[in-house]
C-alpha cells in the first residue's frame, strides 16, 4: 500500500481543524497536530485512529515557531503543511484597537507566511503541498470584517503569487476558501447576523471533506458554496454590483456589530 505523506496541521484544536484531523487520520495520513493548548491537543489525539505527534505552538510567537520548525519540518516524510490556524474580528473599523489590527494580521497572514517560508526552505527540492485556509471573505470585502478581509485577501494574494512562482517545481501551493462554518470562531453576533441575512452555514466536517478533495486532487484553489462562489467571482469583475447588494444588507450588518451584549467572551 502507498505510504501517505505526513501532514502538519495548524489550528488542529479548532472546529475545522479537528474535523480535518479526524478525516485525514481515518484515511491513514500520519499527522503533526499543532495548537496552543496541550490539553485540547491530547484530547484530539485520543479521538483519532492513526499515528500522530503533538506540538504546542502559538504561531504568532517567534520562539514557538522556531520550536515547531525544529521539531517537525526536518522530517523527510512531512510533506504537507495545512495552514489552518486563524482568528476573526467582527466590528466596525472605528471599534477596533491597534492590538486587534496587529493580532488579526499577524495570526492570519504574517505568521502563516513565516511558517510557509521556513517549511519551503527546509524542504528545498522535495515534493511538498501547502494548503492555506482562507475564506470567502478573502475575495469579498464585507462590512464589519475590515481586519479579517485584509488578512484573508492578503493570504489569497500570497497563495496565488507563490503558487504561480513555483509552478515549474514539485511544490503545490493551494488555497481553500470556506464560507461561514459552524465553529466557535463566530461570535453570537455573527451567528445572529448570518441568520438575519439568510447566509448558509456549513459543518466543519463538510469543510474538511473539501480540503481533502483539494489535497488529493490536482487543482490549486477551491471555493466552497453557492452563492458565495459566484459572488466572489462577480466581485472580481463587477464590484459595483456587489457594492449595491452590500448596501442593502448594511443596516442589518451594522446592527449586529453594535450589539455588544451578543458577543461571546
Ligand atoms: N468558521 C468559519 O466561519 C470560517 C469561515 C471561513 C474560513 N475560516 C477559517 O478556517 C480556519 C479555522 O477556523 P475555525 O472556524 O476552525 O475556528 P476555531 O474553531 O476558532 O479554530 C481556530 C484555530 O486556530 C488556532 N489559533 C488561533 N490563533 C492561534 C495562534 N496565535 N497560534 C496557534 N493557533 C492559533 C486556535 O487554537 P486554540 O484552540 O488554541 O484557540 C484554533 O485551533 C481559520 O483560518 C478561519 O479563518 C473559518
Amino acid at each position: 500500500m502507498k505510504k501517505l505523506p505526513k501532514c502538519i496541521l495548524t489550528g488542529a484544536t479548532g472546529g475545522i481543524g479537528q474535523a480535518i484531523a479526524k478525516q485525514l487520520s481515518e484515511k491513514g495520513y500520519p499527522l503533526v497536530l499543532v495548537g496552543r493548548n496541550i490539553d485540547k491537543l491530547k484530547m484530539l489525539g485520543n479521538q483519532i485512529p492513526g499515528e500522530y505527534q503533538l506540538i504546542t505552538c502559538d504561531i504568532a510567537n517567534d520562539a514557538d515557531r522556531a520550536n515547531l520548525i525544529a521539531k517537525s519540518f526536518h522530517n523527510e516524510e512531512a510533506s504537507v503543511l495545512i495552514n489552518n490556524a486563524g482568528i476573526s474580528n467582527f466590528s466596525t473599523f472605528n471599534q477596533v484597537s491597534d492590538n486587534d489590527i496587529n493580532n488579526v494580521l499577524t495570526t492570519n497572514l504574517l505568521s502563516t507566511m513565516q511558517i510557509t517560508h521556513a517549511f519551503l526552505n527546509k524542504r528545498s527540492v522535495q515534493k511538498s503541498t501547502i494548503i492555506n485556509v482562507g475564506s470567502t471573505l478573502g475575495s469579498i470585502g464585507f462590512p464589519g470584517y475590515s481586519l479579517y478581509c485584509a488578512s484573508k485577501f492578503g493570504l489569497k494574494g500570497f497563495s496565488e503569487a507563490l503558487s504561480r512562482e513555483v509552478a515549474n517545481t514539485n511544490t503545490r501551493i493551494c488555497y481553500l476558501a470556506p464560507r461561514a462554518t459552524d465553529t466557535s470562531i463566530n461570535s453570537n453576533n455573527v451567528i445572529g447576523m448570518n441568520k438575519a441575512l439568510g447566509s448558509k452555514i456549513d459543518s466543519p466536517e463538510m469543510v474538511a471533506k473539501e480540503l481533502i478533495y483539494l489535497l488529493e486532487g490536482k487543482k490549486n484553489r477551491r471555493f466552497i458554496g453557492w452563492p458565495e462562489k459566484f459572488f466572489a467571482r462577480l466581485n472580481g469583475v463587477f464590484p459595483e454590483l456587489v457594492d449595491l447588494s452590500m448596501k442593502n444588507s448594511l443596516p442589518t450588518i451594522l446592527k449586529f456589530t453594535e450589539e455588544k451584549s451578543h458577543e461571546l467572551s
